[in-house]
């Protein structure tokens, strides 16, 4: 069994059916998670203590590790690697993950830029777990996703699935597809701008996943609308879009490697919006999810529609991340075998 949780491709169907089970009994409460204290094969028999790193922006990702953790009676430590950081000294990302890791039974790290978490997890001490690495991946983010998923259509198969947006940045659409793809006859609607087209990395095609791609938002929905199951928005990633020399400029101003940058006002094309014209072009069964943030993909108007789920998925979150904390901590590893 894997040390790391860096990427969903190192999940099986069964396993994800096991933690669904187990989020399933932390929700009911009949899996009692609280005063958690480290035994069995970690034998410390203290309190666990969870390190959060990263480098970009975070809001759901980082409070709900840091509440799952209060919840199962542990708690979390957090480092932004910014100018309050020994970053800010010269200090290496090599270095400041070997010290954290003394300090903390597992670590959580978000990074701006793909393949950091990886190398992170190869200097750790501890577990690490993905927390979002630059235009990589994403893999607790698709968890809650495919949870979120399952609950609705208590399936993971023979689904009809709407992902609009940025699949060329987005990284929780990355984990997500391999996710999807353990299952039988996924139908995946891909609509995105041309040149913010998912890259073929990811997708995979197993278990007959079969993959579409629309330019067009309202054209997809015009088409298959009514026989959606998912519609799962996402932002633009404006921050992943630099050109190269921006790059390079952004390399040279820094002083230290890996800080986060700051390129938030760079629009990149056009985008999408679900307006309220589209809204009934969507079956009435269908769940709209989105990770969040959102910018202008879905108005708050359409909040109260009883298939916006975006909220119900941030919720989710939490108690997903309480089953893996809890898997990881109780049995020393973070799925079931
Ligand atoms: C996502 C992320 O950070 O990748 N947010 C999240 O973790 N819920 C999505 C995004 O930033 O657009």
């Amino acid at each position: 069994m894997f040390m790391h949780l860096l990427s969903t491709t190192q999940i099986k169907s069964k396993q994800l059916q096991s933690l669904f089970k187990m989020t399933d009994s932390i929700i009911s409460g009949e899996l009692i998670v609280d005063n958690l204290v480290i035994k069995g094969n970690y034998s410390l028999n203290r309190k666990v203590i969870l390190g959060i790193v990263k480098d970009e922006g975070s809001t759901r990702t980082r409070l709900s590790f840091e509440v799952a953790m209060k919840r199962l009676g542990g708690e979390s430590v957090l480092l932004e690697l910014d100018n309050n950081s020994s970053i800010s000294k010269g200090e290496t990302l090599e270095d400041t993950i070997k010290t954290v890791s003394q300090y903390v039974d597992a670590l959580v790290v978000r990074h701006s830029r793909k393949g950091m978490v990886e190398k992170c997890a190869e200097i750790s001490s501890v577990p690490v777990i993905n927390a979002g690495d630059g235009d990589g991946e994403h893999p607790t983010q698709a968890l809650l996703d495919a949870y979120t998923i399952y609950k609705h259509c208590g399936k993971l198969d023979n689904l009809n699935i709407m992902i609009a947006g940025d699949l060329k940045c987005s990284r929780t659409v990355h984990s997500l597809l391999h996710l999807l793809s353990l299952y039988e006859n996924n139908l995946i609607h891909l609509v995105s701008p041309e040149d913010m087209q998912l890259p073929e990395e990811y997708k995979k095609k197993d278990n007959g996943t079969k993959y579409i791609w629309y330019p067009d938002l309202n054209q997809a929905l015009e088409h298959v609308g009514k026989s959606l199951n998912i519609l799962y928005m996402t932002r633009l990633q404006k921050e992943r879009y630099m050109s190269e020399d921006e790059v390079k400029e952004f390399w040279s101003k820094r002083k230290t490697p890996y800080l986060g940058d700051d390129f938030r006002n760079k629009v990149v094309g056009e985008y999408y919006t679900l307006s309220p014209s589209n809204w009934n072009q969507i079956d009435h069964d269908c769940a709209v999810l989105h990770p969040l943030p959102r910018n202008n993909e879905i108005s708050s108007t359409f909040d109260k529609d009883p298939r916006a789920l975006y909220f119900q998925q941030v919720k989710n979150g939490m108690y997903v991340r309480m089953a893996l904390l809890w898997n990881l901590f109780v049995r020393g590893k973070f799925l079931p075998d």
